[in-house]
């Protein structure tokens, strides 16, 4: 017998490098919105909503991140440097998440710059993921089909999570022009 059985198909299935890349697409255009709203003088109210977006985001993408990606990739890979440098990336990003959550634009004369360096390490980081770390996990044949429907599924029970935790701004986040 020469033929494999035919996988089932996933339900939903977005492979774990497309959904990771789909992530960071959208947390480098929050820091872009960022960056415009602090150029142009944005107002405290509109930095502080792309912020709290931020903080969501990163944190959400991080923790299932390190909760199911890291272990598979780091098991198959063999390359505990590139695997220690990411978790030290999230703990930098996580530290300054951190400070963040506890700032607000108007007190904090150091707000801008801490969105800016977490930008920066996201950015940095970011790029080593998909030039580097991706690749080598697609070579080493990690099942990113599987773990793709696991992270969608840590993901969403993290989202869950965090809106119960805190109720969304009863200020309606549409734009009025
Ligand atoms: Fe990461």
């Amino acid at each position: 017998m020469t033929k494999t059985a035919l996988k089932p198909a996933m339900q939903h299935g977005e492979d774990a490098i497309t959904l990771l890349t789909e992530d960071h697409k959208k947390i480098k255009k929050l820091f872009a919105d960022f960056a415009k709203l602090a150029k142009g003088d944005g107002s405290n109210k509109a930095k502080a909503e792309v912020v709290r977006e931020i903080c969501m985001e990163l944190s959400i993408h991080t923790q299932a991140e390190e909760e199911i990606f890291y272990p598979a990739v780091r098991a198959a890979v063999k390359d505990d440097e590139l695997m220690n440098e990411a978790d030290v990336e999230h703990a930098g990003a996580k530290n300054l998440i951190a400070q963040l959550e506890a700032m607000t634009p108007a007190h904090d004369d150091h707000y801008d710059a801490t969105v800016t360096v977490l930008g920066e390490i996201i950015h940095h980081h970011v790029k080593e993921e998909e030039k580097e770390m991706f690749p080598k996990a697609k070579k080493a044949k990690v099942d990113t089909a599987a773990l793709g429907a696991a992270l969608a599924q840590r993901k969403h029970e993290l989202q869950a999570e965090r809106s119960e935790a805190e109720p969304p701004v009863k200020a309606k986040k549409a734009q009025s022009h």
